[in-house]
């Protein structure tokens, strides 16, 4: 009898609200999560649920939970999508379906329901966390179940039930914006042979615009966490938006990919991730003095996986619970800093320190040492080589 939407504003979720109530009787609630996406009429957006028949609009600010909780723990595993995705709408679901779950146990409400279509990732990603985390919900999910195809009939059925239809005028790509990052997709993108417009990106500049001074910025890290830019010290969520806008000036982290989507479909989608890439270059040029050679491979195939099962939607799967564990463990000693250059969308290292650095310069030093005696190779290698002698003799045996 009361059923909790995530609700943005748009037409799409304005349109779902007198649906719902329509077609399943039942009173509703919306949520608007606020992860970073930059809401322009915060204040008017109760007027406007209400005036497309939701009884209240709950808002909670979930930005520093998103990024301290969400965001940080992938950046540590260095999880990656499919070589290049940076997963910004996969981590940004599971924040908003459990503050919905929240919600929905404050408000007494029994269902849950959600404006994603039914051919992409993010109808899993929300149903998923719903499942973990509270299985008695029930599932409203409009797009898989109305007669409304497109724009058109959305306003159609906004002015028959006289309900305001939102003046933000849609964009033609279908985008989701975080503190994270800015998605693309649809319109000239669907089509992979067709290079972006330059007018579509909006928060980064365009590398051939940006700057002719490169510039540098250190990023502190302790056990695999951001914790500081430049010497000071800031918030997951506050770092986060200072390094975003850094990297939009020098035009970083763009990223044009074809992907698989969990639902078997190809998609074409440009993300936008400025301040994300920076730090994924941080934190992987810190792991180069703390992690060993086995640690390192084994951490970096655990984060394929990793990156996988959040894109898939299952944060809340046990599976991805205890790689995380893991990540904890193993980056417990990745804590130093990292200066980098920016210049141009290119980002160069210009130092890196740790107190825990695995490297000793006494030890790789060009100059004889101590702890190193060259002599010691021979043998090294002998051993080392031993199969590919025993397997060369063979060979020689064979065809002399
Ligand atoms: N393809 C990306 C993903 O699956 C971005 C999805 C963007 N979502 C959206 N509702 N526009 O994570
Ligand atoms: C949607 O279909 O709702 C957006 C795209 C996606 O979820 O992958």
């Amino acid at each position: 009898d009361k059923v909790v939407l995530a609700y943005s504003g748009g037409l799409d979720t304005s349109v779902i609200v007198p649906w719902l109530r329509e077609n399943y009787g039942c009173e509703v609630v919306c949520f608007t999560a606020d992860v970073g996406q930059g809401i322009k009429e915060l204040e008017g957006l109760e007027e406007k649920a209400k005036a497309s028949g939701a009884c209240q609009l709950v808002v909670k600010d979930l930005k520093e939970e998103f990024v301290k909780d969400y965001i940080f723990p992938c950046l540590r595993a260095g999880a990656i999508y499919e070589r290049k995705y940076l997963l910004g709408t996969s981590m940004a679901r599971p924040v908003i379906a459990k503050a919905m779950v929240d919600v929905a146990r404050e408000v007494g409400a029994d269902a849950v329901s959600h404006g994603c279509t039914g051919k992409g990732n993010d109808q899993v990603r929300f149903e998923l966390t719903f499942f973990a985390l509270n299985p008695e919900l029930s599932v409203v999910a409009p797009w898989r179940e109305w007669e409304i195809r497109g724009r058109e009939d959305a306003i159609e059925y906004a002015k028959k039930h006289s309900i305001p239809v939102p003046v933000t005028k849609k964009s033609i790509y279908s985008r989701d914006r975080n503190l994270w990052h800015l998605s693309h997709e649809g319109d000239i993108l669907e089509d992979p042979a067709n290079e972006p417009k330059e007018d579509m990106y909006m928060i980064s500049v365009n590398p051939e615009d940006a700057p002719d001074q490169p510039e540098k910025v250190k990023i502190g890290i302790d056990a695999g966490l951001p914790v500081s830019v430049d010497g000071e010290k800031l918030s997951p969520a506050s770092l986060l938006s200072k390094l975003n806008e850094i990297g939009k000036r020098h035009g970083i982290g763009r990223i044009d990919m074809v992907e698989n989507r969990l639902v078997g479909m190809k998609s074409r989608g440009v993300y936008e991730t400025p301040g994300g890439t920076i730090l994924f270059t941080a934190v992987r040029e810190l792991e180069s003095l703390t992690l060993d050679r086995e640690t390192m491979q084994v951490k970096d195939s655990l984060a394929l996986k990793y990156a996988e099962l959040v894109y898939a939607g299952r944060w809340f799967d046990p599976l991805r619970e205890s790689m995380d564990a893991f990540m904890e463990e193993i980056t417990k000693t990745t804590t130093g800093s990292v200066t980098l250059k920016l210049y141009k969308g290119s980002i160069s290292v210009a130092g890196r320190e740790s107190p825990f650095s695995l490297y000793r310069q006494d030890i790789s030093s060009f100059e004889s040492g101590q702890i190193y005696d060259q002599a010691d190779a021979a043998g090294f290698i002998r051993l080392y080589g031993l199969p590919m002698r025993v397997r060369a003799m063979l060979d020689k045996g064979r065809y002399d």
